[in-house]
C-alpha cells in the first residue's frame, strides 16, 4: 500500500466523501476533517461525523466505511452531497455518481484514490474538553461529532 499526498491540505481543500454501508444499503457525505496516520502499528485514517448525519447510522452500523477523493471537476457534487441530506433525497440518483463495491464497503467509479478502512475505534468528542472559541462557535446548539479511527486495509487508486 502506497499512498503520497499532502496530508494537511487533502481533506482541507480537496474534501473527501465518506461512504458506509452496502450495494442494498449505503450513504454517503462530504467531509473536509480527518486525518491520516499510525495507530497500534496500523495505517490509519480518522473521520469526525456529527451525530445528526445520516451517515452516521451508517458509519455505526457497519465494520467498514470508505474515504474516497475526486478530480476537481466534481466539486459541484461534494458541494451537494455535503449540503444535502440522504434521509431527504435519493443522493445516489441526482449525484451521477456511479456506485460500486470496495472491498467491503462502497466508494464511486469517479473516485482518483479510495481508502478502504476497518473500524478500530470510536469515541464521541467531548465538548467541555474543547477550547471555548471552539465549543461556542462550532457546537452551541450544534450535534457534536464522535470520532472514527479505520485501520486503512486497502487502497484502490485510478
Ligand atoms: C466541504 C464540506 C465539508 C464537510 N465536512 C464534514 C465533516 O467533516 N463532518 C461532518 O459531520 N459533516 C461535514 N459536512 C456536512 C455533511 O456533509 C452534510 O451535513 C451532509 O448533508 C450530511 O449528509 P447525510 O445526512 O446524508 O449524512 C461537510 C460539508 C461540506 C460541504
Amino acid at each position: 500500500m502506497n499512498f503520497n499526498t499532502d496530508i494537511f491540505t487533502i481533506f482541507d481543500k480537496k474534501w473527501a466523501l465518506l461512504t458506509a454501508g452496502d450495494e442494498e444499503k449505503f450513504n454517503t457525505m462530504t467531509i473536509s476533517w480527518g486525518g491520516l496516520g499510525t495507530l497500534w502499528g496500523k495505517p490509519v485514517a480518522t473521520v469526525y461525523v456529527r451525530t445528526s448525519r445520516y451517515t452516521h447510522d451508517f458509519v455505526d452500523a457497519n465494520e467498514y466505511f470508505t474515504v474516497s477523493f475526486y478530480p476537481e471537476n466534481y466539486r459541484n457534487v461534494l458541494n451537494v452531497l455535503g449540503t444535502m441530506s440522504g434521509r431527504n433525497m435519493d443522493k445516489m440518483n441526482e449525484s451521477g455518481l456511479t456506485a460500486q463495491k470496495a472491498g467491503e464497503s462502497m466508494t464511486f467509479k469517479e473516485a482518483e484514490i479510495t481508502l478502504v478502512c476497518r473500524k478500530l475505534y470510536m469515541q464521541g468528542l467531548d465538548v467541555s474538553k474543547m477550547p471555548e472559541d471552539v465549543a461556542g462557535k462550532l457546537y452551541a446548539g450544534q450535534a457534536p461529532h464522535d470520532m472514527y479511527i479505520g485501520e486503512v486495509v486497502e487502497i484502490i487508486q485510478k
